[in-house]
């Protein structure tokens, strides 16, 4: 199975050792204690599942700067985004070697993680913003990824940590959420090499079926990981319960047997478009995948990214090496009525804009909020079935609050 990311065995920072876990959350109530923000609680989540090896805590200022600007830590490690714990205030922590990390997502913040304090370190108003420009490309605070970032505080609490538990994504997904070294064990199972990989954080419609279906045929693989994020998306997203029930309703009536594992990780959405797509090839190749999709618009938002920027930086940014793992490029793929079947835009030149099938996502959620049927041809009627009833029941709880 390919190598994960920057060393050859996987390091997840979840305690597997419940008495040595015990141990730690008695160690823990003792500890001083901090509510950290919900990104940083994903990153602790991404540490604890061996997603985010070879790092073992959050980043100092010198090496998130450096991430920032050349997706390379200090010492040299390929990395495309700082891995934070910001707070807006740690003068409370002055001095403490080992701090609690309190979980804002789970009701009564629970204890995550134990950090080993090496650094609190104030980033300036300048360096936050070149942060955001370099993520993000943009510091509008318009876009959701940027208002995140730039939310939570500007002191970042640097250093190894020990993750105690998954937060809310073992209890709420217990069939959907997987680590990284759960993902292996499975795939080791199956006799899965070569894995593509489906980063999703939408419900599939058949053009996202076709891309995984292509991917699979063209990459000549054994399977391929729908890796859906569970964590927190823009208001508007479709919730991960409904999308969970959507994309395996899909993969049980239209993937051959024993071709799609369902599955996805605790992490809440950047939007950081090309960025956020090399995140995704380092974390998919820590699970042990061989190809990532990349498709049009990856992790993108509105028109902050160009459609195929997340397929560009891997040309263009990262180094030869730098990763393992493969990027399976897929041109904007669509139904086409002139064939009958979906077809990848740039392989069919004699067709003109009116010879696909294509709605876009305000006109899909005013069909479905209306009770009316999606085209067959964009989406599969058993999926937008559970697509309407969500969308109904909205639109329903929407009418009584006003
Ligand atoms: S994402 O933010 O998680 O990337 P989404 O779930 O919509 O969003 O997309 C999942 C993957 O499918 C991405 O690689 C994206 O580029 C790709 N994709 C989505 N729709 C299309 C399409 N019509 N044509 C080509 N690629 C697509």
């Amino acid at each position: 199975m390919i190598k994960p990311h920057g060393s050859s065995t996987l390091n997840p920072l979840y305690v597997q050792d419940a008495a040595k876990r015990n141990a730690l959350l008695a160690e823990a109530k003792t500890l001083p204690k901090v509510l950290i923000s919900s990104a940083a609680a994903g990153n602790a989540v991404m540490l604890g599942s061996g997603y985010f090896n070879p790092l073992t805590g959050f980043m100092n200022k010198a090496d998130s700067l450096s991430v920032s600007e050349k997706m390379k830590t200090t010492k040299g490690l390929f990395w495309p985004v700082p891995i934070l714990n910001v707070v807006k205030d740690a003068s409370m922590l002055k001095g403490s070697k080992r701090i609690a990390l309190l979980d804002p997502n789970v009701p009564g913040n629970p204890i995550l993680a134990i950090q080993t304090v090496e650094a609190i370190e104030t980033y300036t108003e300048a360096e936050m913003k070149f942060m955001s420009e370099k993520i993000f490309r943009t510091l509008d605070l318009e876009h959701p990824g940027v208002q995140a970032f730039n939310s939570v505080g500007n002191v970042g609490i640097a250093g190894p940590i020990e993750v105690l538990n998954f937060s809310y994504f073992e209890s709420e997904f217990p069939e959907t959420f997987r680590t990284a070294y759960q993902i292996r064990d499975e795939m080791k199972k199956l006799g899965w090499e070569k894995v593509v990989a489906f980063q999703t954080r939408n419900p599939m419609h058949r053009a996202h079926e076709e891309l995984c279906k292509m991917a699979l045929e063209g990459e000549k693989a054994d399977g391929c990981l729908i890796h859906m994020l569970l964590g927190k998306l823009k208001p508007g997203d479709i919730p991960a319960d409904v999308r969970d029930a959507a994309i395996r309703k899909m993969v049980e009536l239209y993937f051959p047997p024993n071709t799609a594992l369902i599955t996805g990780y605790g992490f809440d959405m950047l939007y950081a478009g090309p960025r956020e797509a090399v995140l995704h090839a380092v974390f998919r190749q820590n699970c042990g995948c061989t190809h990532l999709i990349v498709g049009r618009d990856h992790a993108g938002v509105g028109s902050y990214y160009g459609p195929f920027d997340a397929q560009k930086i891997f040309h263009d940014d990262v180094p030869q090496g730098a990763l393992e793992i493969k990027i399976f490029e897929a041109d904007h793929t669509a139904f086409s009525k002139k064939l009958g079947r979906v077809v990848m835009m740039n392989s069919v030149p004699d067709h003109g804009k009116d010879d696909f099938v294509m709605l876009s996502g305000t006109k899909v959620r005013t069909m479905l909020a209306a009770g009316q049927a999606l085209p067959p041809e964009f989406a599969r009627p058993e999926v937008a079935k559970i697509l309407m009833e969500y969308y109904q029941r909205e639109a329903a709880a929407e009418k009584k609050g006003n």
